[in-house]
């Protein structure tokens, strides 16, 4: 087994009787499955619900049990040939690649683009029109008025999910703690649980963020990880800012409320530009810019503190206007940055060693009388200052704190 699989993958239900909650909705759509013909009227399915709670994960079961599942994105779909492929001939189709039956995926619709009759709606409602297998279609928001001619189209029918309640939430969290060693305290798995407001796959997420590399999980390793969820959260609306506004003062302040590390941000940035622009000009220019923002950010981290901050306000015209001008030609579309939050906490954060930032966050704690939260928040920014700048108070400090040399290293190096 990777040692970095993401636990959601490592534990996704193979079978539907793995899947947890919402069992009408599930037996629905298995049914919808079963006894679908094209001489039914109904062609497809809309299962809308919150996120994270299995909603494409039951598609995918189900498809695997016995089907060929097409995934289809209805934002890059827009001529009729592609369509008449996706929806092709069954009997044809069925004889010379496999005996499977076919199942149609078009996953988030509500994030598709385009006006209703153009654009990605346009194009699932010819595949409903025009399809010889069982449609299946997702979306978080049943009632975004982008889907409306969708929803309400007679050959669909509309399946609930809802959240999963947090008692199933635990209960999968444990599982998971069991099969990988781990004790937790019993706290720890009830916050994870409820802070999730029903979200399971953000659930399992959090636990293995915080569980990283630990046999052992206390209350104070939850409450220094929650300081990464809340910087997390901030990077999120900057990014969506910097690729959906067209205020300038409102992008060049994205970067700025993003308040974190030039550099990580860069990196963010650069890992989201491909799924904003799908034209090779705007992706040769964003990058372009990119590419120069991370030439100064490099040249002020390079040189002596205030010449190099001069360059910072180019630094950020670069990464914010440069990047979102770029866009000229692909429509916005909703990207859900979180999903690609695991890879990058475990790339960047990981190797950032929380267990020692935890342990700084219950020293400070201790003298300060405040929660680990708060002590990383709004104690530790401070320390740094005065321990990157100040040796003799760095000292003085440290023997207070009762630091370790590799926790003093941290806080010296501790960029918020
Ligand atoms: N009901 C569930 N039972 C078991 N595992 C689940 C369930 N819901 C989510 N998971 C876990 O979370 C992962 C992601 O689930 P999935 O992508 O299906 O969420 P979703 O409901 O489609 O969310 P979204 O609407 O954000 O796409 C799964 O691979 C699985 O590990
Ligand atoms: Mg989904």
């Amino acid at each position: 087994m990777e040692e970095n699989e993401i636990w959601t993958d490592k534990y996704a239900p193979k079978t539907t009787k793995e899947i947890v909650g919402n069992p009408t909705a599930l037996n629905k759509l298995i049914d919808f499955i079963k006894n679908w013909s094209s001489k039914n009227k109904i062609k497809g399915v809309l299962l809308a619900g919150p996120p994270g709670v299995g909603i494409t994960l039951s598609a995918h079961v189900i498809g695997s049990a016995g089907y060929d599942l097409i995934e289809i994105n209805a934002s890059d779909i827009r001529n009729k040939d592609a369509i008449n492929h996706i929806v092709g001939s069954a009997s044809l189709e069925g004889s010379i690649l496999s005996s499977k039956g076919r199942i149609i995926l078009v996953d988030e619709i509500d994030g598709i683009s385009g006006v209703q009759d153009r654009g990605g709606v346009g194009a699932v409602k010819e595949i409903l029109s025009k399809t010889k297998h069982p449609v299946i279609m997702t979306a978080n928001d049943a009632y975004n008025r982008k889907i409306s001619q969708i929803r309400n189209s007679d050959v669909v029918q509309v399946i609930r999910f809802n959240r999963i309640n947090v008692n199933s939430i635990k209960k999968v969290l444990q599982n998971i703690c069991n099969q990988e060693s781990i004790s937790a305290e019993e706290e720890v798995l009830d916050s994870i649980a409820g802070s999730a407001n029903g979200d399971l796959r953000a659930a399992i997420l959090d636990l293995q963020a915080v569980a990283q590399g630990k046999q052992n999980l206390k209350m104070t390793d939850l409450e220094a990880f929650k300081f990464y969820r809340n910087r997390e959260k901030a990077i999120f609306d900057s990014l969506q800012t910097i690729f959906s506004e067209t205020d300038r003062n409102k992008i060049r302040e994205a970067v700025d409320q993003a308040n974190l590390d030039w550099g990580l941000f860069l990196q963010w940035i650069n890992e989201c530009i491909p799924d904003h622009m799908k034209d090779n000009q705007e992706l040769l220019d964003s990058f372009d810019y990119l590419s120069r923002a991370d030439i100064y950010y490099g040249r002020i981290r390079r040189k002596a503190e205030k010449a190099g901050w001069a360059l910072l306000p180019y630094l950020i015209e670069l990464m914010s206007l440069g990047v979102s001008f770029s866009r000229t030609k692909t429509p916005y579309r909703y990207v859900k940055y979180f999903q690609k939050a695991p890879r990058f906490f475990f790339q960047n954060v990981g190797k950032f060693n929380r267990g020692t930032l935890a342990n700084i966050g219950m020293k400070i704690r201790a003298k300060c009388h405040v929660s680990v939260e708060r002590a990383i928040n709004d104690f530790l920014p401070y320390l740094h200052i005065i321990f990157e700048n100040e040796r003799k108070k760095r000292k003085e400090f440290a023997e207070w704190f009762d630091f370790e040399k590799k926790e003093e290293q941290f806080i010296k190096k501790f960029s918020s």
